[in-house]
């Protein structure tokens, strides 16, 4: 992700100093070549030997080398970087990144810095929510950084509120989303609506019907749209998964008709939309209001029909929207794929098959066929869904800019 990637990495004066420790070790890992810097009063937090060992070079603090009076060049530093992250930025440090208080190697390299900046708050919550704090904030904001808003919790303190650190997964995210936002951006402008994952259709207050879609396949196309610099609306049933991207918003719904109700709402606004849900075709025609008992006779659920919500929505489709659909088939694959088409007004649709472990519903990887409208077809091989994903936003991306 962030492989060969030069990243400045500034750590301050905060007990959230030994999350940086695990921060860097992420960094590490994932490919990047980390120069620490840190200020005299995170060395109190944190020994530098712990962190030049992780990160395999010296940790910089001071202007000059100890010994030989060798000067650590800031503005060697600052151009070198592709990318500084501060974290922990403690309210003294964004004071000073904010007024050029140049007292320490920390402030003087984000001066000197030509690269997109991350900074971290990590504070106690009445610091941070206190006015000077947020001003300085909203200058580094103003000045072109991105900030990481702190988590809310305990505190060192003992006290709770906001003012956590967020977690160095969710910075190391946001790293790589920044430095993807910096490319160039085929779909810069497009608006997207993707739908994922499952529905549940409720037959009493704790039962449904649902199936076993992860969403995977379909984040993973929200997050590929949101790199290629699409906006994103991601309308998602219940699932297990997070995303963070300044360019998707999500929502989340839990019935076919929820979702229905969220893609009428966004469609009209969007240049394209992804079809992935696997949206319940029936849902019990009333649900009960009170758990049902079990008895020894049998049972029968009465099912109405849910709308199809490609189908809907392709029929109103204007002239210059792109729809893609999806088609799970356990046989008659392609022919099944084209009556789809045809139906619900797709544009092309992605095929694939769960009858093999390793593709389908809750897998890491798929295998598909993507069907165009013209009866056109592309084979790929079995990928990732990440790739997977990349293959069918090429797709749509060639139509969207023909
Ligand atoms: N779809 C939808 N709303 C539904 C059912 C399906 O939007 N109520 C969309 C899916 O997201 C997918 C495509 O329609 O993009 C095809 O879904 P699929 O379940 O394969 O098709 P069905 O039309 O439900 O046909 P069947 O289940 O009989 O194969």
């Amino acid at each position: 992700m962030l492989k060969g990637k030069k990243v400045i990495l500034g750590i301050t004066g905060s007990i959230a100093a030994y999350k940086a420790v695990y921060l860097l070790r992420l960094l590490v890992k994932t490919g990047a070549d980390v120069q620490v810097i840190i200020t005299p009063a995170g060395r109190k937090f944190i020994t530098p030997v712990t962190l030049s060992a992780l990160s395999g070079k010296p940790v910089l603090s001071e202007f000059f080398a100890n010994n030989d009076g060798t000067w650590h060049s800031h503005v060697d530093l600052g151009l070198w970087a592709d990318i500084m992250i501060v974290a922990p930025a403690s309210a003294n440090t964004m004071g000073k990144m904010v007024n050029a208080i140049c007292d320490n190697l920390l402030i003087t390299t984000y001066l000197s810095a030509k690269c997109p900046v991350l900074v971290a708050p990590a504070m106690d919550l009445d610091m941070f929510a206190h006015p000077a704090n947020q001003r300085n904030i909203e200058l580094l904001r103003s000045f072109g950084a991105q900030i990481v808003e702190p988590g809310t919790g305990e505190l060192a303190s003992g006290l709770e509120g906001k003012g956590r650190m967020e977690d160095p997964e969710v910075i190391v995210q946001r790293a790589v989303d920044l430095l993807e936002s910096q490319k160039k951006k085929s779909l810069t402008g497009k608006k997207v609506l993707v739908t994922a994952g499952p529905t549940y259709e409720n037959i009493d207050p704790v039962r449904f019907i649902g199936n076993y879609s992860s969403g995977k396949m379909g984040f993973a196309i929200a997050r590929t749209l949101a790199d290629f610099g699409a906006e994103v609306y991601l309308v998602a049933g219940p699932v297990g998964l997070s995303i963070s991207h300044p360019l998707i918003k999500r929502t989340d719904v839990v019935s076919a008709l929820e979702m229905e109700a969220a893609c009428r709402e966004f469609f009209p606004l969007c240049d394209a939309a992804v079809f992935s849900a696997a949206v319940a075709d029936y849902a019990p025609a009333a649900v009960a209001n009170d758990k049902l008992k079990r008895t020894d006779a049998e049972m029968t659920i009465r099912l109405k029909p849910n709308p199809d919500i490609a189908e809907g929505l392709g029929a109103k489709k204007k002239e210059n929207q792109v729809t893609v659909g999806f088609a799970l088939e356990t046989s008659n694959g392609e022919v099944n794929a084209l009556r789809k088409i045809e139906k619900k007004n797709f544009d092309f649709i992605v095929l694939n098959s769960p009858n093999k472990a390793e593709e389908g519903f809750m897998t890491d990887t798929n295998r598909i066929t993507i069907i165009h409208k013209d009866h056109k077809k592309e084979s790929f091989p079995l990928k990732s869904k990440k790739d997977v994903a990349v293959d069918i936003v090429t797709a749509l991306e060639k139509i969207l800019l023909k």
